[in-house]
């Protein structure tokens, strides 16, 4: 019997903890009630019209077999045009860009590529659950860092300058950032940029949330004077145009880490859906205007989020958010830890956040709110999350 087990390698791999609360809340409201989702961070949108068309139309014209490993080159071409009008980067389509399966498997991807055993990787803490996982099934080693709130939940560089080691091979940068909706500054993005020169790192930047950022800087750190070589861009078209279910996001770096991927990505997925990459191409290569009335909304839910949970007992804002569409609150009661007050603003209030904790150690006390759902929402969900963090506050 003792070889029909799973892996060791996948005891370090827990489901992901925002899970445990989706199941839940869906039980709750499979019994009638009703539940504010903002635990999940996919855009309530549906997908634009002219991307679902193209996609339509590929399936008529039969784009129903396999794909080039690397992406059509329709779509490799239409996210080189994006990157050099948004980004004012340059890359050959032909062999700087990978399309990938949303912009998780890029960071897998990116990972697997440049990490060899024991290799180290700098990353931040709270981060996207995957990132740790991701480097350890690549056979490196995650070394967390703290952010600093009133920092724009930038690095604390003090720790980072630290915990740097000869074995250190790459450094992440996510900004905006999941889960404080953190938004470097220039001047913070050219100091991670000189620091990767400085000790010869990878800068891993994952843009997941580049089109949603609420007056703070929009800048790549790709674009800095010689950041192109070292620069592994991942990026997805999920959150820019509400398409989490279509699965394509990308990695743009130089042609060796490229041909990496797409020598994994032969082996593993062999090509991505083909008409959706038809319907991608023609969201990028189409007009942007889609993505700007979404953003315009994702602000004002933001301003009303931010209002409202600055006036909630029990929490408080230690940075300002200003990018994705995520808050992370921390908790001001003593007695509770975020585990407990997540579970009780699920039980008592019908709404659903995630626990800080399942963002890494330096999230525990937190929750992250995703604004994610309807203005509406938004305010009912808020008035309720007021109402119960009252109730908690007088118990103490
Ligand atoms: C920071 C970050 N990176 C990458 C992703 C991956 O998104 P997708 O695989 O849908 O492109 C997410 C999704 O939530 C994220 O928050």
């Amino acid at each position: 019997m003792g070889n029909i087990m799973v892996a060791k390698r996948l005891d370090q791999i827990a489901f992901a903890g925002i899970r445990k609360v989706f199941e839940k809340a869906n039980q709750l409201e499979a019994q009638g009630k009703k539940v504010i989702h903002f635990e999940i961070g996919r855009p309530d949108f549906d997908t634009p019209a002219h991307i679902k068309e193209a996609a339509k139309q590929a399936l008529d014209k039969g784009f129903v077999h396999y794909a080039p490993n690397g992406g059509i080159p329709v779509l490799r071409e239409a996210l080189a045009g994006r990157l050099a009008a948004d980004k004012e980067l340059t890359y050959n389509p032909d062999t700087e860009i990978i399309m990938t399966a949303g912009g998780q498997e890029a960071l897998y991807l990116s990972f697997l590529s440049i990490l060899n055993e024991g290799d180290e990787v700098i990353l931040p803490d709270p981060c996207f659950g995957p990132f740790p996982l991701a480097v350890r099934l690549a056979g490196g080693v995650p070394v967390k860092i703290g952010l600093q709130p009133q920092q724009n939940y930038c690095y604390d560089w003090d720790a980072v300058t630290r915990a740097v080691s000869p074995r250190t091979k790459a450094i992440v940068v996510n900004s905006p950032h999941n889960p404080t909706g953190g938004v470097w500054s220039e001047e913070q993005l050219k100091a991670v940029a000189a620091f990767a020169c400085k000790h010869d790192l990878w800068l891993i930047c994952d843009d997941a949330y580049d089109h949603l950022v609420y007056g703070g800087c929009r800048l790549s750190p790709a674009g800095f004077p010689e950041m192109r070589e070292r620069t592994i861009l991942c990026g997805s078209l999920s959150k820019t145009y509400a398409m989490t279910g279509w699965r394509i996001g990308y990695i743009a770096a130089v042609e060796p880490v490229i041909n990496a991927a797409i020598r994994l990505q032969q082996n593993i997925m062999l090509s991505l859906c083909t008409f959706a990459q038809h319907g991608a191409a023609a969201g990028l290569a189409g007009s942007q205007d889609c993505i700007r009335v979404m953003a315009a909304e994702f602000a004002r839910r933001r301003q009303l989020v931010l209002e409202m949970v600055s006036q909630t007992p029990g929490i408080e804002l230690a940075g300002i958010p200003k990018g994705a569409f995520y808050v992370f609150p921390r908790i001001t009661l003593p007695n509770m830890t975020s585990a407990q007050v997540a579970d009780y603003l699920l039980d008592n209030a019908g709404v659903a956040v995630v626990d800080g904790l399942a963002f890494g150690e330096n999230g525990n006390g937190h929750f992250r709110l995703s604004y994610a759902v309807s203005f509406e929402d938004c305010r009912e969900g808020l008035e309720r999350i007021a109402t119960a963090m009252t109730v908690l506050v007088q118990k103490q």
